[in-house]
């Protein structure tokens, strides 16, 4: 312990300037612009992964962008870590709502500010670096592979692809993600559920143009219109989602599992403070906890139609349009959901209008084991660093890929994420606490030598 605070002590400076040359890449996945800075972001993580010590180091080609591969195998006997993470970023904008530009990554308050400073960037790159500290203090302790993707935020459909077609290469014992988030520092957790996902667009027609909403207003439906009374019937009073058969698969948790989860630190008015809200909203009959962990969920991710441009302009749209995503939990698949989605969503279209889904990406629910030796080795090691034991929580975002891993690797996944919620993923002035940097290079370690010791111990 006290060699690998010393490393991180003597190399803090670097350990920081590296993070911030990988932040100022923007490499927007969503957005075709930016195609030659998430090239170049991949590029910098294969070099990063050769200076630390990495062997066979490839950015491998995919038929979207590439997956950045490399490992440290030191001994056939000993288990194996795959290390996942993403070197792409969401889109920034919008923009004006950035304190500093969010690929100029800014210290305030001891906090980098910059788009991917939390996700992932910030946080795969500990594992480089606890990967460099490992092979310069001569303690790695297992072997060690790393797959850094380019594609998460969009749904990682060729990292799905490639690890069909590299399952040798990619064996190993456990996967290892900090890709989600703790209670608080002052609460170290471990996330033990990833919310699974079914993500569609919608469209509403009426009239074959835009029309003059005085001359034809009050006669021709308002597609507008008709699209919020049909979103806003898919929620009931009690705000449980109103699709026939949404909820037919949802595993109930045990109410030993819910005290579980409720036992949790949990500060409401902290919550609303944050976000700026008088009240929290959710389904009836559970807690927050339970509606972000372990409850689906349907939102908008964007609404529009019609003239939204400066000052007024009087007209009856023709087309309006919503991006609709729905959270799943075991067992509900996305398959399924999609389909009962668009099929209701047809059904209660009226006839003055005509009504289009159109599904984009999907992922699977997961629920990773807390009794595995991963798991324990994890728990060992914030338990190390943080001087208390993580509590087990769910988390309510989406890897789509945790679930391909278990299907098609069998491996299990370990959560380790060192993110707040509260840390403006996907906002504008996302951040990340230059002290949660330091502390996940300095857990990671303890998870790989925990992980080592226990599988010695079992075998
Ligand atoms: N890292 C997040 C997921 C996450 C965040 C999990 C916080 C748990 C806590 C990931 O990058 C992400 O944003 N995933 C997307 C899904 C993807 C298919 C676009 C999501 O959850 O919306
Ligand atoms: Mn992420
Ligand atoms: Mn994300």
């Amino acid at each position: 312990m006290q060699a690998i605070k010393q490393y991180i002590e003597t190399h803090k400076q670097r350990l920081l300037d590296e993070l911030f040359e990988l932040l100022r890449f923007p490499s927007v996945s969503a957005d075709p612009k930016y195609k030659a800075d998430v090239l170049n972001a991949a590029d910098y993580v294969a070099k990063k992964l050769t200076d630390a010590g990495a062997d066979k180091v490839e950015v491998c080609q995919t038929a979207g962008y590439p997956i950045v591969y490399g490992e440290k195998i030191i001994d056939g006997g000993l288990p194996t870590v795959l290390v996942y993470g993403h070197y792409d970023v969401q889109p920034a904008d919008p923009l004006e709502l950035w304190l500093t530009p969010p690929f100029e990554p800014t210290i305030r308050d001891g906090k980098i500010y910059a788009r991917g400073a939390c996700d992932d960037k910030g946080q795969f790159y500990m594992h480089v670096k606890a990967f460099e500290l490992m092979m310069q203090t001569d303690t790695l302790p297992c072997n060690i592979k790393f797959m850094i993707e380019g594609e998460e935020e969009v749904g990682s459909n060729n990292l799905g692809i490639f690890v069909k077609a590299n399952k040798e290469r990619l064996k190993a014992d456990v996967v290892l993600i900090s890709d989600t988030s703790m209670i608080s520092m002052e609460h170290p957790s471990l996330e033990t559920g990833l919310r699974g996902l079914s993500y569609l667009e919608v469209e509403v027609t009426g009239p074959n143009r835009d029309l003059h909403s005085g001359v034809y207003g009050g006669a021709v439906a308002n597609p507008a219109t008709v699209l919020a009374k049909m979103i806003a019937s898919l929620h009931d009073e009690d705000n449980h989602i109103a699709i026939p058969g949404f909820y037919a698969d949802v595993l109930e948790l045990t109410e030993s599992e819910r005290a579980e989860l409720n036992a949790a630190p949990y500060d409401e008015e902290e919550y609303k403070k944050d976000l700026d809200i008088a009240e929290t909203w959710g389904e009836k009959g559970y807690t927050t906890f339970e509606r972000t962990g372990t409850r689906p969920t349907l939102e908008v991710n964007g609404i529009w139609g019609g003239y939204i441009g400066e000052g007024a302009k009087t007209v009856l749209p023709s087309k309006a349009s919503a991006k609709i995503s729905m959270r799943l939990v075991p067992n509900q698949t996305s398959e399924k959901i999609t389909q009962l989605f668009t099929d209701h969503f047809l059904k209660i279209a009226p006839k003055y209008v005509k009504v289009k889904v159109t599904p984009h990406h999907g992922g699977e629910p997961v629920v990773t084991p807390t009794d595995s030796i991963a798991y324990k080795a994890a728990q060992k090691a914030i338990a190390e660093a943080f001087g208390k034991q993580p509590i087990p929580t769910r988390g309510g975002g989406s890897i789509p890929i945790v679930a391909l891993f278990e299907a098609e690797l069998g491996l299990k996944t370990v959560l380790m994420g060192f993110g707040l919620d509260s840390d403006a993923l996907h906002s504008p002035n996302e951040k990340y606490d230059i002290f949660n940097y330091y502390k996940g290079i300095e857990t990671i370690p303890l998870f790989h030598k925990y992980f080592a010791e226990l599988t010695a111990d079992f075998s």
